[in-house]
């Protein structure tokens, strides 16, 4: 069993429940277990940190502050091969180009605003899941 880290964005969760529960919805019904969940708003030196690989790309600046705009769901899932199946559900950073029936094809509406984030492998899951969760 592997751990992943997963992110809900603000512009859903300031949209409400509903979308909220939808979209765990579809993470439970691919076979994750939420193992933790949190709504919290990320403060900016913990989103810095969170992007750093980012940092010096010209949007880091409007991701870090739209991250800390709002509060965001946290959540560690837990499932076979966890990180790489977590992606395929949510789809490409662009959900102009994500797959049909994706979490970012179904909420996404711009690159900037893809509703959701999804670590990019098990080594950049622990790195997320400390931050966040602090182990
Ligand atoms: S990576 O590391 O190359 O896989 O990163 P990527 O998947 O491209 O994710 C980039 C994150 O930055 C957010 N973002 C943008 N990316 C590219 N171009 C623009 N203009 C942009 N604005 C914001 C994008 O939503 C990705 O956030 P996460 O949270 O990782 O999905």
């Amino acid at each position: 069993m592997q751990e992943t880290y997963f992110m809900i964005k603000p512009e859903i969760v300031a949209a409400g429940d509903q979308k909220i529960g939808a979209i765990l919805a579809m993470v439970n019904a691919s076979g994750f277990r939420i193992v933790d969940l949190a709504l919290r708003r990320l403060d900016r030196s913990l989103v810095e940190t969170f992007y750093g690989e980012h940092r010096g790309k010209p949007f880091y600046d409007s991701l870090v502050a739209y991250i800390c705009s709002g509060p965001v769901v946290c959540a560690r899932l837990a499932r076979e091969d966890a990180a790489s199946r977590l992606r395929e559900l949510i789809g490409a950073t662009d959900p102009a180009k994500a797959a049909t029936g994706t979490i970012r094809f179904l909420y996404g509406k711009s690159l900037s605003y893809n509703a959701v984030h999804a670590s990019a492998n098990p080594e950049d899951a622990a790195r997320e899941l400390a931050l966040i969760f602090g182990r």
